[in-house]
Parts: structure tokens; C-alpha cells; sequence
């Protein structure tokens, strides 16, 4: 879809659809919407004092123009009230129309720089959220499926100002959505592809094919390489897969040469079966996405290279399938990771934190000053936290409070876990320093755990996204699939650290 801006009269405007707004509690249409409402002949207001117009948010009502207008049709989207707008509000509600006039073969769009002046939003992140609104609600998923889509195809979306000297602001606020949204849809490829289109070699060679259209650094070390750096534990996990393990490592230089101003690792693990500590087989299949944090990293990376903020990013993920066979890792068994902790195997279901373990060391040699991991870690944190927020944990809280701010930026939630003292104690081992499970009671907690031992002194904050990666309903501006949780949590932040 391509996205403009204009200046002119939204009432003058050529489209199949106009997009106003209408919020909840006001008494007659204002601004633009009136202007249409009047060329209507008060079909607007007529829609309002009969109640099928009241402004909730997402609602949307598409009125005929029967001539009576340039455009087509004008839809009059509910935004709540006013005073409780957010950016959010308008993404989701633009996502909403959007979805509804696809299905109506409607191909161009027109609009105002919605909610622009209410509640703190600028004209540019009103054309922000619009575009985001846009390319995030009409994301699908269709590369293997043969038959052709029986929706329409929305063409463009022009956002119209009645003042030229907005253009550019306008600009810019189209092209960071644009930015944004195309990396969280590529996170969103990438997690709803099937495992055998996603191995760990598929993965680096998107990676690699990332890093040269955005002009990225990237090393992808091959398993011999891994082996001399004494990444036992990601290894380990590696051992019994046919599909040769990845250590992708991307660099974004935009800073002071020489250092690592933060390092984004990503769980990379492209079919986690369970291994020997095999998993029932009931959905299964959704551990195609458990590679979900490592797409986002590389993703992230990519509208990063794109915004070019002052600051050296380094990214690291860790890419293996989990499979059982003859020679697979087994409970009972122990390895080592990088920089020489020993961990014994209770379970080698819990092979994400084994990945990580050495992702995290890696990052450590490469002295980076900040950490953040993100990773489908815990069946333990979806169920005690849903679908709805992804789980936050630290072991330096002024972090982590800008990662939460970052994300409540980019309507992406995070809650904070805890990650007490007495937790620590569940994952000591007889036979080694520490095991891979820490029993049954606060498990996304004891997963987090053992990773700060890793960690070490840096600050570091874990996002464990076991809850958010994947949604089984239309929500806001996520479809169906992979949601593309944290992407544009991670740009926001990065940018602001820039800052
Ligand atoms: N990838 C899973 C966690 C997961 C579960 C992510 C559901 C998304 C949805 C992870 O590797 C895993 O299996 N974790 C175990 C840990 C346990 C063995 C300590 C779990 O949560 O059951
Ligand atoms: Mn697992
Ligand atoms: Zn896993």
C-alpha cells in the first residue's frame, strides 16, 4: 500500500473512501466531519440521534455519498472519548476500518491527521499511527496458500492537511510508521513460517539478505566456530538436529567507534520439540514461532538501520532447532556454557535459557554496556500473564522502566515479574552449578533467574514474550498468527537511549 500526504479540503477530496472521526459524548459532528455531515445533508447527524453512530472506539459506519460528495463513501470512525485518546486508540481503530473496507473492494483511501490536538497527539504522530494502524491491520500471511485472496486490495491511504506548511512534518511521521510497521511485519514472516522454511540456515541467510539491504554488519558463526568459543549450552541444545546451528551476530554502528552501547539478543530456536523431555503433541505446531524473539531482534535491526540513531547496536542471536534422536542432549546430563558455568539438564524442554545462556555470554565479550533478551521462554508466563502484556524482568530497574515506557509508546504492554532472592534456590544442582529447571512453582521467575546468572553485572532486562508472540484473534491492529511483539518496543527504545 502506498501512503501520502496532501494538502487540500477533505471535502473536495476524490477517494472510494473518506475516513473522519467521531467521539463518544460529543453532542453534534465537528470540524471536518461536520463540513461532510452538511454536503450529506445531515446524514451524519441523523445516524448520531438515531444511535447508530456513537463514537465508541473502533466503531465504523460507512455512509453512501450518492453523488453528493467526491468521494464514494464516508466513513465515520469512533475514537472514544476524547480526552482518553492515545496513539493506540487510533491504530487499532484505523485498523479496524481498514480491514472492513478491504472486504468491500474499496482501493483508495483518504483521511485527516486523526485525534491531532486532543490528548497530547501531533500531526505527525497522528500520521504515525495512522500508518501503522494501516500496515499492521492489513497484514496477511498468504505465501502458501495457492488460491487467491478473496478480499480487495487497499491501494493507498492519503493523509490530507489543510496547511501545506504540515507536509513535512506529516512526512515524517508516515515514513517512522512506515519504518516501523514493515520491520514488526517482517518479524511477523518470519515467526508465522513454518519450520521448514525457517531453519536455522533460512534464518541467517534472511539475516545476511536484512543486513545487506540495510547496510548491517553480520557474522554468522558456523558450529565449529561456536565450539571454540565454549558455547556448550547452546551446542548442547543444537546436538541432535540435522539443521547446522546458527550464531548470527548483526552490528549497527551509528555511535562512538569501539563500543557496545547495548546488545538485543533473541531466542532463536526455529522448532523446539522438547527434545528427549519430548512435548505432548496438541499444538504443537506453535513451536514453529519459538524462534519469535530472534525475529524481532533481527527485525528490529532493520528499522534501526533505517532511523540511524547515535548509537552502537549489537545483535545476537542463537539459532537451533530442539530435536530428540540418538544423539540428543539428555535430563541427567551436564554442559558447559560459555565463560565455564556448569548447568545439569532436568529437563531439555528448557533449552531456550540454554541458548541464551551463551547468546548472553557472547554479548559479555563484547562488553556491551546494556543488555535486553527477548524470548518465548515460559509456558509459566503466558498462563500467569495471558496474552495481553509480555513479562518483564531485571536486574537494574531504571531500565527496565524505559524498556515498560518504550513499549507503552508502541502499545506493546509489559508487566514486571519478580525476581526475589529465595527464587534462586530452586535452580541449585547436586552435580553442577546451577540446572535448567527450577521446579514447578514460579517458573517464569526461576527462568529469569538463571538467566541473570549469565547476565552477570551488566544491566540487563529479560522479556519473556511466551504470552504475546502469537494471537488466535483479530485484535487492534494484530491479526490472526504472529503478532510481531517487541519490534517497535525495541526501535522506540534504542532511539530514545540515543537520545
Ligand atoms: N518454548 C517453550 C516455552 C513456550 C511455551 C513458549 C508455550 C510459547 C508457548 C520453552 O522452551 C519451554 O518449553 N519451556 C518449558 C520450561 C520448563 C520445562 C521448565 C515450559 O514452559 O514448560
Ligand atoms: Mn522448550
Ligand atoms: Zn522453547
Amino acid at each position: 500500500m502506498e501512503i501520502k500526504v496532501a494538502t487540500g479540503d477533505i471535502t473536495k477530496t476524490k477517494a472510494d473512501a473518506i475516513l473522519v472521526n467521531y467521539f463518544e459524548a460529543m453532542e453534534h459532528p465537528e470540524g471536518d466531519t461536520a463540513a461532510l455531515d452538511k454536503a450529506l445533508d445531515g446524514a451524519i447527524s441523523r445516524l448520531i440521534s438515531q444511535g447508530e453512530i456513537k463514537g465508541k472506539c473502533n466503531e465504523v459506519t460507512i455512509i453512501h455519498s450518492l453523488g453528493k460528495l467526491p468521494a464514494d463513501r464516508i466513513v465515520v470512525v469512533g475514537l472514544g472519548k476524547p480526552d482518553e485518546l492515545t496513539a493506540d486508540k487510533i491504530r487499532g481503530a484505523m485498523a479496524a476500518a481498514c480491514r472492513l473496507l478491504r472486504r468491500k473492494y474499496v482501493a483508495t483511501i483518504a483521511t485527516v491527521t486523526q485525534g491531532a490536538g486532543l490528548a497530547g497527539i501531533t500531526d505527525e504522530g497522528s500520521a504515525q499511527a495512522l500508518t501503522e494502524g494501516a500496515l499492521l491491520g492489513l497484514y496477511t500471511f498468504r505465501r502458501h496458500i495457492t488460491k487467491e485472496s478473496e478480499q480487495g486490495e487497499i491501494k493507498s491511504l492519503t493523509i490530507v492537511s489543510p496547511d501545506k506548511n504540515n507536509l513535512p512534518v506529516l512526512r515524517r511521521g508516515v515514513n517512522r510508521g512506515t519504518i516501523l510497521s514493515e520491520a514488526t511485519n517482517l518479524a511477523r514472516d518470519m515467526v508465522n513460517e513454518p519450520a521448514n522454511y525457517m531453519t536455522p540456515t533460512d534464518m541467517a541467510e534472511m539475516a545476511t539478505r536484512q543486513a545487506k539491504t540495510h547496510g548491517l554488519e553480520i557474522d554468522v558463526l558456523e558450529r565449529e566456530q561456536v565450539q571454540e568459543m565454549g558455547m556448550g549450552a547452546f551446542l548442547a541444545v543444537a546436538r541432535a538436529s540435522v539443521q547446522p546451528p546458527k550464531l548470527i551476530v548483526l552490528n549497527y554502528k551509528g555511535g562512538k567507534s569501539g563500543e557496545t552501547d547495548i546488545a538485543l539478543i533473541g531466542k532463536g530456536v526455529t522448532f523446539d520439540t522438547g527434545g528427549i523431555s519430548i512435548k505432548p503433541s496438541d499444538r504443537m505446531d506453535e513451536m514453529k514461532g519459538d524462534m519469535a524473539g530472534g525475529a524481532a531482534v533481527i527485525a528490529a535491526m532493520t528499522a534501526i538501520a533505517q532511523l540511524k540513531p547515535r548509537i552502537n547496536v549489537l545483535a545476537v542471536i542463537a539459532a537451533t532447532e530442539n530435536m530428540p534422536g540418538g544423539n540428543a542432549l539428555k535430563p541427567g546430563d551436564v554442559v558447559t556454557a560459555m565463560g565455564g558455568k556448569t548447568i545439569e539438564i532436568i529437563s531439555t524442554d528448557a533449552e531456550g535459557r540454554l541458548t541464551l545462556a551463551d547468546a548472553l555470554g557472547y554479548a559479555r565479550q563484547q562488553d556491551a554496556k546494556l543488555i535486553i533478551d527477548v524470548a518465548t521462554l515460559t509456558g509459566a508466563c503466558h498462563r500467569a500473564l495471558g496474552d495481553v502484556c509480555s513479562g518483564g524482568f531485571t536486574n537494574n530497574q531504571e531500565l527496565l522502566d524505559k524498556v515498560i515506557a518504550a513499549g507503552v509508546e508502541a502499545g506493546e504492554r509489559i508487566w514486571q515479574l519478580p525476581m526475589y532472592e529465595e527464587y534462586k534456590d530452586q535452580n541449585k544442582s547436586e552435580v553442577a552449578d546451577l540446572k535448567n529447571t527450577g521446579g514447578p512453582l514460579a517458573g517464569a521467575s526461576t527462568a529469569a533467574l538463571f538467566l541473570a546468572e549469565f547476565a552477570g553485572e551488566i544491566p540487563w532486562v529479560h522479556l519473556d514474550i511466551a504470552g504475546t508472540f502469537l494471537t488466535d484473534k483479530e485484535r487492534k491492529y494484530t491479526v490472526k498468527g504472529a503478532t510481531g511483539v517487541p519490534v517497535r518496543t525495541l526501535v522506540n527504545l534504542v532511539v530514545s537511549l540515543a537520545k
